[in-house]
């Protein structure tokens, strides 16, 4: 079970009991007390096994886009039993929440000590990917190998896409972005290829203004800008016609483009495609 950990002292008192039981990797006590004192002060998950810390991890920020596993262990007889794979994802879910683009760790190169061997193939395991070694930053004894983890996934997109109806910042979206978002549009499959679907970028406040007075309910009232979905009802073969699964896709697409660039969105169809047809007076 994974905790986070706000408390210094009981930060400060789980690094020690895990750190001086890991005598192998914390070698030096001096280096090991800068470790446990620092600990104390970063965000901080602590993995439990009978209600007794077994492991731990905390984080740093390098940089705006980054964040490091500044220091974590788990106790010699938790090893190899998911302890620091939780530990990782509970990281990863701290960092992508947070915005982070990167996770990043640093070790012992790999071949110079058997115990930093295994710390390698963990971190691999988990999904970190060799950056650089640095030679000189630790000592000559110790190359640092330092890797590196892109928190920004197509799943981790997914996840992070959520329809927002709150209000929007002033700020115009750049028309490079609108493009490059229409463009994902664009990119999505289409049933028989048949490209039914048509985007318009609307950014343009006059124009903005009168579609926005035609949506009734009003909808996105505060939306610096649309992205107009226009379909064509082309028939893929005989009479089958895909024009809504290509829609669909393109919009999905563009949602997901939306994420990736920092930008909130809404499909809004309900009405407007509905009975009333909405639709027919934007056009
Ligand atoms: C075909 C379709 C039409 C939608 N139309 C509207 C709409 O008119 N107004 C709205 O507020 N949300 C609309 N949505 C958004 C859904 O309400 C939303 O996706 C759903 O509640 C799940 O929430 P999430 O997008 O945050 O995961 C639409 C979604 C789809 C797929």
């Amino acid at each position: 079970m994974i905790k986070v950990i706000t408390d210094c002292t009981e930060r400060r008192n789980i690094a020690r009991k895990i750190l001086e039981g890991l005598t192998e990797w914390f070698e030096v006590p001096e280096n090991r007390e800068t470790l446990i004192e620092e600990s104390a002060s970063l965000p901080f998950f602590a993995s439990y096994a009978d209600d007794v810390p077994v492991g731990f991890l905390c984080l740093k920020e390098t940089s705006s886009d980054t964040v490091d596993i500044a220091v974590t262990g788990v106790l010699k007889e938790h090893h190899r039993s998911g302890i620091g794979r939780s530990l990782v994802e509970a990281a990863k879910d701290f960092a992508i929440k947070k915005g982070y683009s990167f996770l990043q760790v640093k070790t012992v190169r790999e071949g110079m000590y058997k115990d930093y061997d295994k710390t390698n193939a963990f971190y691999k395991s988990v999904g970190f990917k060799k950056l650089e070694v640095f030679e000189q930053i630790w000592d000559e004894k110790n190359p640092c190998q330092i890797y590196i983890m892109s928190l920004k996934t197509a799943l981790s997109t997914i996840a992070a896409r959520h329809s927002y109806r709150g209000a929007f910042s002033t700020d115009a979206v750049p028309e490079e972005d609108l493009k490059t978002i229409a463009r994902a549009g664009l990119e999505a499959p289409s049933g028989c290829n048949k490209q039914t679907t048509s985007l318009i970028i609307v950014n343009n406040q006059e124009t903005l203004t009168k579609i926005k007075k035609a949506i009734d309910p009003p909808v996105a009232k505060t939306a610096p800008s649309m992205i107009v979905v226009l379909s064509q009802r082309i028939n893929a073969y005989r009479d089958r016609c895909f024009a809504v699964q290509d829609y669909s896709a393109a919009i999905e697409n563009m949602l997901l483009a939306i994420v990736e660039l920092g930008y909130q969105s809404c499909w809004y169809e309900g009405h407007i495609t509905d009975e009333d047809r909405i639709c027919d007076k934007i056009a």
